[in-house]
């Protein structure tokens, strides 16, 4: 797939992926939490994480509706990390996507309920009654439990609250981003190849090639937090600092994780290589767009 074909095909994904979650994700929830859901939701947001799982499906020629219904519970998972992440409990921001975060809205509480609620609707999408056979919904379940949960997103936010104001090493910075913000990208791609057939080597290489664009992606998180505006990032600039959390650019400085982040590209092309998949072009160009991005 060359640049202009996956722009034609990424917009046509990520068409079908707003009107899935426009869909699935309820208006009528009680007493205002459907609204609150919404707005944590559609309208906003890069939509990287169903791109890879669309990316991923398509490479191995995935069943179609296993891999849109992982592709948006794995975005329902992202978006309540992030209103949750966005409380004053936590990163205490008031900017998310461009527009003021669910807590600012909508007030704690519902921010809260909102965030649970679409973690459960996240797992509700991933197992319907009929359209995708349950050992598939299994496994695509526990991929993103295993992802979300303590070994990874939530236990890499646990780590990242217990470091403010504390020098991390490098092993330990990289365990927290692995967990963080990799673990999901990671079962991002794998949730898409699990909905098609791949050998243990092609598996063993996708897994790689997450694990590398999924830390590359929290260092360029890093990096952008020190090098963009608010208006470019759609979120509050400088929050790291301000916040005195250790990142990439305080442990390696801009330049060294700027070559990192291209390290990690280049890890993650070298093991889409080795994938033996026939055509992982869109994969590689979202790794790209990923050390790439201005926002
Ligand atoms: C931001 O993720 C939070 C991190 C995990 C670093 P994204 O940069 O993917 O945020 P959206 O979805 O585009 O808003
Ligand atoms: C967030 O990391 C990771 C999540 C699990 C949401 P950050 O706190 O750096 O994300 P931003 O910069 O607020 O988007
Ligand atoms: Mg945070
Ligand atoms: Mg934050
Ligand atoms: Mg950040």
């Amino acid at each position: 797939m060359r640049l202009e074909q996956f722009d034609l095909w990424a917009r046509a994904e990520l068409d079908a992926v707003e009107s899935a979650l426009d869909a699935w994700v309820p208006a009528d929830a009680p007493a205002g939490l459907g609204e609150a859901m919404r707005y944590g939701v559609l309208d906003g947001g890069k939509r990287l994480r169903p791109l890879l799982v669309l990316a991923g499906a398509q490479a191995v020629a995935g069943e179609r509706e296993a891999a849109l219904r992982a592709a948006c519970a794995v975005e329902l998972i992202h978006a309540y990390s992030l209103v949750h992440d966005d409380m004053p409990c936590m990163d205490n921001d008031v900017l998310r996507r461009g527009k003021p975060t669910v807590h600012v809205r909508f007030g704690e509480a519902q921010a809260m309920l909102a965030g649970d609620a679409m973690q459960a609707l996240a797992f509700e999408v991933l197992t319907p009654d009929e359209g995708v056979e349950p050992a598939l919904q299994a496994r695509l379940c526990a991929l993103l439990a295993r992802a979300a949960g303590h070994a990874g997103m939530a236990g890499g936010q646990a780590i990242d609250l217990a470091s403010i104001g504390k020098p991390l090493d490098e092993q330990a910075l990289r365990d927290m981003h692995h967990r963080k913000t990799g673990a999901l990208l990671r079962s991002s791609v794998l949730m898409g190849a699990a909905c098609g057939r791949t050998g243990e080597a092609t598996w063993q290489a996708l897994a790689e090639y997450g694990d590398a664009l999924g830390l590359a992606f929290q260092v360029v998180d890093d990096i952008l937090d020190v090098t963009q505006a608010s208006e470019t990032l759609g979120k509050t600039a400088g929050k790291d600092l301000d916040a005195n959390k250790p990142t990439y650019v305080t442990v390696l400085g801009l330049d060294a994780a700027r070559r990192h982040a291209d390290e990690l590209r280049r890890r993650a092309q070298a093991a889409l290589e080795r994938s033996g998949l026939a055509d992982p072009s869109a994969l590689a160009i979202l790794a790209d767009k990923v050390v790439e991005r201005d926002n």
